[in-house]
């Protein structure tokens, strides 16, 4: 197993939660198969992040061999360890071989660090002179993600969501790798929300569709575009997917899959893997947790006069797991070519909302505590309903979230409490 790290990430405020020691790389290489030529990899940029080291192992599990590529901006290193560790924790209780996985610690818009990445993974081919990529698969995460900071400093959110996912594209299509995985957001929905009661992705499209309304059984036509973003972190997804569909309406070649998360919580139940980001989070559940970890004192919540049960607003708030394995599932879909139109997006959510409320409340009972809030004011952009409709996937990907809110809470409250330092004891 390769690992070309060029920084070492450590977490600015050590805690004991975090503090596992890292694995040798002697002890690594047992659990790994030595390489063969005709080894196939997916490459996961942001693979260390959230959703992205959730999807690694995710991947693993299923069989594939992976590539990480995370320039540790919102991440640290051990997670690759943590990864490892999950990974050869499952298949010691479900017996198989853990496939390969690599990492290299590189910004994906670092062009000759990349070119030398996928040169590495060049084979011999008799069909292509100049040798094919054993790489069959990308899914990209890695993006910046903070609405707040996007508003601060929208530039910095172009260059890397945008910028870098041209080039990225550019790079993919010279070594013949067409297979492409986007992590888009419900955000690309903008004020729609407010519109219609569930979000289906026909309501934002990057060529006309028409689709028949449940509601009123009649054919309602949509035009491209979309309606009411607020954010450039929002726009940057909605300009990522129509890059994405111009690219593969002009080359048939390319498969391509837009993911629409909603609100991804909880995380992975060997408690190994978890939402650890540098910076300061925004989201309710990682904000949750700095209350119970006494980072911060309380909880604000935003808003509780919207028109809803409770009065505050309402998500669909999606275990990270089941997020992770609609990333196997579509990159199923992709690599069989399976899929309607090669550029498709689908929503990963629950199909049903939970209110703030109603989460802050699932999150004591698993821990507990109560957990401080204070009540403030409306934010700018804010809507009262977010929930997806999950057919699409369901239908198209076979994919279905399995996992309720209080799973997630229980996992993250388990995440929280964990000692790693146990599993290398013992
Ligand atoms: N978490 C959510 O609620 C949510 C919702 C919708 C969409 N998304 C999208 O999903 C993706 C993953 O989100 P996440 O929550 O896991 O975020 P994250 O910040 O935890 O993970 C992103 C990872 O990408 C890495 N990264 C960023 N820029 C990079 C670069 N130029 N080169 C290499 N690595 C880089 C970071 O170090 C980090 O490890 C993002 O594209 C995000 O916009 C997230």
């Amino acid at each position: 197993m390769s690992i070309f790290c060029s920084s070492e990430g450590s977490s600015p405020v050590p805690t004991p939660l975090f503090s596992a020691p890292a694995t040798p790389d002697t002890e690594r290489d047992e659990y790994f198969d030595e390489p063969v030529e005709d080894t196939q990899y997916v490459l996961v940029t942001g693979g260390l992040g959230y959703i992205g080291s959730h999807t690694a192992l995710e991947l693993l599990k299923a069989g594939y061999n992976v590539i990480i590529v995370d320039d540790l901006s919102n991440s640290f290193r051990h997670v690759f360890d943590r990864i490892l560790l999950a990974a050869k924790l499952h298949f010691d209780r479900t017996g198989g071989h853990c496939p390969r996985a690599e990492l290299s610690c590189i910004d994906f818009r670092d062009i000759p660090a990349m070119s030398a990445l996928l040169a590495s993974h060049t084979v011999e081919s008799l069909t292509a002179p100049q040798g094919r990529s054993n790489i069959t698969g990308v899914i990209h995460f890695a993006a910046y993600k903070e609405v707040n900071d996007s508003l601060r400093n929208p530039l910095k959110y172009y260059q890397n969501n945008l910028s870098g996912l041209v080039d990225l594209i550019g790079l993919l299509d010279q070594h013949d790798i067409k297979t492409f995985i986007f992590s888009s957001s419900a955000n690309v929905y903008g004020t729609l929300a407010q519109d219609h009661g569930s979000l289906r992705e026909e309501h934002c499209v990057h060529q006309k569709e028409t689709y028949r309304d449940a509601a009123s059984g009649q054919d309602v036509s949509v035009e491209q575009g979309c309606t009411g973003i607020t954010n450039p972190y929002g726009r940057t997804k909605f300009f990522g997917e129509a890059i994405l569909a111009d690219v593969a309406a002009s080359d048939p070649a390319w498969t391509i899959i837009g993911l629409r998360y909603f609100n991804p919580i909880g995380c992975d139940p060997s408690g190994l893997l978890g939402e650890d980001p540098r910076g300061v989070p925004s989201n309710l559940v990682p904000v949750v947790v700095q209350v119970l970890t006494g980072q911060l004192t309380e909880l604000a919540v935003y808003g509780t006069d919207w028109a809803t049960a409770d009065g505050t607003a309402i998500r669909d708030f999606i275990h990270v797991s089941d997020v992770a394995r609609g990333h196997t599932a579509a990159l199923a879909a992709a690599l069989t070519r399976q899929v309607q139109t090669n550029f498709r997006t689908f929503n990963l959510g629950t199909g049903s909302g939970h209110s703030v409320a109603e989460v802050v409340s699932a999150m004591e009972s698993v821990c507990h505590q109560t957990i401080p809030r204070r009540i403030a004011d409306r934010r700018p952009g804010d809507v009262e309903s977010c929930v997806a409709v999950a057919d699409r996937a369901a239908r198209e990907l076979g994919w279905t979230a399995e996992k309720s809110l209080r799973d997630a809470c229980r996992d993250l409250w388990n995440y929280l409490r964990f000692d790693p330092t146990e599993l290398y004891l013992s």
